[in-house]
């Protein structure tokens, strides 16, 4: 399938075709209108345009679905390049072609070098072009990973250390595999300094995802659920390393391919990052299906919370997919006011809120056992439950 005459006559348009490979073409008004489009034919495949200056950035919901991206570049421009770097950075996997104009022979090299695709000249030839995506979609059609479903992956990010992240997502994790029958839930603690999602469950493990990070591109299926503990209830964890590791030394590209492993591994990703930012969380975020940020309601934690929410929001991560919940919520303070004032200082709604049960909640982590196992019936439980429509799952 091509694209139509009347996309062609309006060039801002996003046509979104939901097949499973699409090629995303971002090019400026000018080469959009200097390509002779209408002639391409791409053999089945789907194409969206997607018309913007040379340095603007790409929103990633429009990336994280395409197969193939068509990206102009401009070599004069920083912005341009750093453009390119982002997106190779951020989807590693995604073939990408670049469009440029007068491209000499070291600068073919330099964006190969880069792990471009291939290089087209700009106005596109559209000969070229079409022989560059036939190859391109014939190997997309032969790989077998693409044929799975990803999981869901559902990031738990905290405002400031300390306000519950790694507790929300051992029980967020609990409930969810407890009510999923299908390939399973694993929470990944990426806390890498100060990660205790297996302490908290009662798991110890010799195995984390250091184990993970050194496999290199040995990493598998296999070798993922064998480094997983799993929980009583089924819920599977890979665990923090034993000993603390700084986590810029983290490769960005290799963490991105296990978390795309454990994608076509499990229904759920759930992933409990670590307070400060590296490229790589963020590159994590970006790809996130939900975002839960967790906040309490006092002046510091909203503080770094607005914060959060502005890096993402200048990331372009829609803003629908971050659900913001205040945790260790006081009874007296479960009024609306409290919590629509967060939301006023936020900017964003405060979605989801957790009790404050200090006792309950110390007592769990102290034994290595969930809430549940205290006790049976909680308002803490009752209100991560209520996380769950969010990720599609009926309660
Ligand atoms: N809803 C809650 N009520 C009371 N205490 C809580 C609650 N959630 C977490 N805590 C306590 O807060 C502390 C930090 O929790 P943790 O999950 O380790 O936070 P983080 O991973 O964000 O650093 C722990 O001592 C835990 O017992
Ligand atoms: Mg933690």
């Amino acid at each position: 399938m091509g694209f139509s005459e009347q996309l062609l006559g309006k060039p801002e348009d996003w046509v979104l075709d939901l097949d499973r490979h699409s090629v995303l073409m971002v090019m400026s008004e000018a080469e959009m209108a200097a390509a002779q489009l209408d002639a391409v034919d791409a053999g089945a495949l789907p194409i969206l345009l997607k018309t913007l200056p040379a340095d603007a950035e790409i929103p990633p919901s429009a990336l994280s679905s395409a197969s193939v991206l068509v990206l102009e570049v401009s070599p004069a421009s920083n912005a341009s390049l750093e453009r390119l770097s982002a997106v190779r950075a951020l989807y590693p996997e995604l073939p990408v072609i670049a469009a440029v104009r007068d491209a000499n022979l070291p600068l073919v090299r330099a964006l190969l070098k880069q792990g471009v695709r291939d290089v087209v000249g700009l106005p596109l030839p559209h000969a070229e072009l079409v022989e560059i995506l036939r190859e391109i979609s014939t190997e997309l059609r032969a790989k077998p990973s693409s044929e799975v479903a990803l999981g869901q992956l559902v990031t738990i990010m905290k405002s400031i250390g300390g306000v519950g992240a790694t507790t929300i997502a051992t029980h967020l994790g609990s409930e969810l595999a407890a009510r999923n029958t299908g390939r399973g839930v694993c929470v990944f603690d990426l806390d890498l300094q100060f990660g205790d999602a297996a302490s908290y469950l009662g798991l110890s493990s010799e195995l984390s995802i250091s184990d993970l990070l050194e496999a290199g591109s040995r990493i598998d299926g296999d070798l993922l659920r064998s480094v997983a503990t799993t929980t009583e209830g089924g819920l599977h964890v890979i665990a923090a390393p034993v000993d603390m590791m700084p986590i810029e030394a983290v490769n960005a590209d290799q963490i991105l391919r296990i978390i795309d492993v454990a994608r076509q591994q499990y229904d759920y990703v759930v992933l409990d990052l670590p307070t400060n930012w590296t490229n790589w969380a963020l590159s994590l975020v970006a790809r996130s299906t939900a975002i839960f940020l967790i906040v309490e309601l006092s002046v510091g934690s909203l503080r770094q919370a607005k914060r959060q929410l502005q890096l993402l929001d200048s990331q372009g991560i829609n803003g629908s997919h971050v659900h913001v919940v205040a945790n260790r919520v006081e009874k007296r303070m479960f009024r609306a006011i409290d919590l629509d004032s967060a939301s006023l200082a936020l900017g964003h709604p405060v979605e989801l809120s957790i009790h404050n049960d200090h006792p309950l909640v110390r007592a769990a982590h102290d034994q290595g056992v969930l809430i549940q196992q205290i006790r049976a019936k909680s308002k803490i439980i009752g209100d991560i439950t209520a996380f769950l429509p969010r990720l599609g799952v009926e309660v």
